[in-house]
């Protein structure tokens, strides 16, 4: 039973995010698998390692809800993921390819961001502390992993031009 509608909102926004993060940590292997750059092969395996926690989390929230840990599917993030897997497939493995990796790596971690911003103002507008607090690290994560890949990007676009 939820307190509110906003309750309710809640709970099914965590739904689609557990379902999301466990979908990542099934393709952030694939990812890491078809890199080439090791820096970015590093930087999928660290993350895959954070989303396993940021799964817990989320199981954890709607434990303190009094929801069954259970995620509901996230097209969303199907769809991101189908597409990353499309681009994967129009190079070989090399810098274009990891740039096509981290461009779809890059469209999920917006998709995390603006997710978790969203169930985090909820959360502080319902006084749930202890989920705001939870999944204030997790969006943390998020940005950071953004920004690794920007890096990465830009030192591969330099090498590409140093290459050509
Ligand atoms: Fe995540
Ligand atoms: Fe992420």
């Amino acid at each position: 039973m939820c307190n509110s509608r906003l309750e309710e909102a809640l709970v099914e926004e965590l739904r689609d995010l557990l379902d999301a993060e466990k979908r990542l940590t099934k393709a952030l292997p694939k990812l890491a698998k078809a890199a080439e750059s090791e820096e970015l092969v590093a930087a999928f395996e660290s993350h895959n390692e954070e989303t396993k926690k940021q799964v817990q989390r989320l199981e954890e929230a709607l434990q303190s809800l009094g929801q069954k840990p259970l995620g509901k599917p996230c097209g969303a993030m199907k769809g991101l993921l189908a597409e990353g897997d499309e681009l994967k497939g129009e190079a070989d493995q090399g810098a274009l390819r990891d740039a096509m990796l981290i461009a779809a790596a890059q469209k999920v971690e917006h998709y995390e961001i603006a997710s978790y911003g969203t169930v985090i103002v909820w959360a502080e507008q319902l006084g749930l502390k202890k989920i705001v607090s939870l999944l204030s690290r997790t969006l943390d994560e998020e940005k950071a992993a953004d920004e690794k890949l920007n890096g990465i990007a830009e030192e591969l676009n330099t090498l590409a031009e140093v290459s050509q």
